[in-house]
């Protein structure tokens, strides 16, 4: 199947960069999201991050112009899955969120679109029932930050076809990205599912008051040659992230285990969410 037009629903820490990728690469691109000023803060990125890049020589202002004419931003989600040959979806990680989400997707999409999601960790087998194609449901998993990271974890679930996950690998490629293809659906995928045993066991040893976050960070940045330790590593990708993704395996599970532990949850409350809100563990002001 050959897609020409895609759509990305949730513009935010991810969204917006998965959308300007995909435009980039050629793909016109609808963007949208519930929350208007999420949407304009989109906008307003792919406006300043064009010219950036032609500053910066890595894009001719030909390139730049294309692209930006290529990506659309609404608030109407109907106006921008409704052509749309693949939809990444990019909300919140809710389950109960993206299922309402994808039920309406599969009344606005035309019959051949693909329905994909970005979450971190729930297979798409807990979303695509609730569509009438769960063939073309799957898993395409992007690593922040969207425009730099070049892995794409698609996922086929029991239900996906070996088509929609051949041509969600040939999309990402396409967008200049390395896929890697799991066969069957695992919780957390590859990446997550190493990241959070080194992110639990990060907090684990801060709650114990063994080490500051400072020098948790520092031990495995230069021990491990991470680019980032786990504390600021939770900054970039949100500590609200990290909180919805515990509070969901907790209460689908009811092991005490995934709990998001109490420094977690009073940086949530607190809304210290990392880079997004100006501060997680450290300081961005
Ligand atoms: N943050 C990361 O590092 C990261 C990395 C890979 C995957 N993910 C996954 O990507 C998804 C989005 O994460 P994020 O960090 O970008 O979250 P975010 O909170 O920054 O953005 C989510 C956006 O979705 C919007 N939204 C919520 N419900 C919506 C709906 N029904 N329709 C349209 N828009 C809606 C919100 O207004 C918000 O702007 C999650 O599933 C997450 O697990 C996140």
């Amino acid at each position: 199947m050959e897609v020409k037009t895609i759509c990305v629903v949730g513009a935010g820490n991810m969204g917006h960069q998965i959308a300007l990728s995909a435009a980039l690469a050629g793909y016109t691109v609808t963007c949208t999201d519930i929350d208007g000023e999420i949407l304009r803060k989109a906008e307003n990125f792919a406006d300043t991050y064009l010219p950036e890049r032609v500053a910066k020589g890595k894009l001719t202002g030909d390139q730049a112009g294309a692209a930006r004419a290529r990506i659309s931003f609404t608030g109407d989600l109907a106006e921008a899955a409704g052509g749309a040959d693949l939809v990444i979806e990019a909300v919140i990680e809710k389950l109960d969120v993206k299922r309402k989400l994808f039920a309406q997707l599969d009344k606005i999409c035309p019959p051949h679109a693909i329905l994909a999601t970005n979450s971190s960790y729930i297979v798409s087998s807990k979303i695509a029932d609730v569509t009438g194609r769960p063939e073309k449901v799957c898993n395409m998993h992007f690593f922040n930050p969207a425009l730099v990271n070049k892995l794409v974890e698609v996922v086929k679930g029991p239900h996906t076809s070996e088509e929609t996950a051949g041509t969600v690998m040939e999309v990402s490629r396409q967008m200049g990205k390395i896929p890697v293809l799991l066969q069957k659906e695992i919780y957390g995928f590859l990446v997550n599912r190493i990241v959070s045993a080194v992110k639990n066991e990060a907090i684990y040893l801060y709650d114990m008051g063994i080490a500051s976050y400072e020098d948790i960070d520092t031990a495995v940045v230069h021990a491990l040659g991470y680019p980032m330790g786990p504390f600021r590593l939770m900054d970039l990708t949100g500590i609200d992230l990290t909180y919805h993704i515990g509070m969901e395996r907790y209460q689908e599970t009811g092991d005490p285990r995934y709990r998001p532990s109490p420094l977690i949850v009073e940086k949530y409350l607190k809304k210290e969410w990392g880079r997004k809100t100006g501060k997680g563990f450290y300081d961005y002001k």
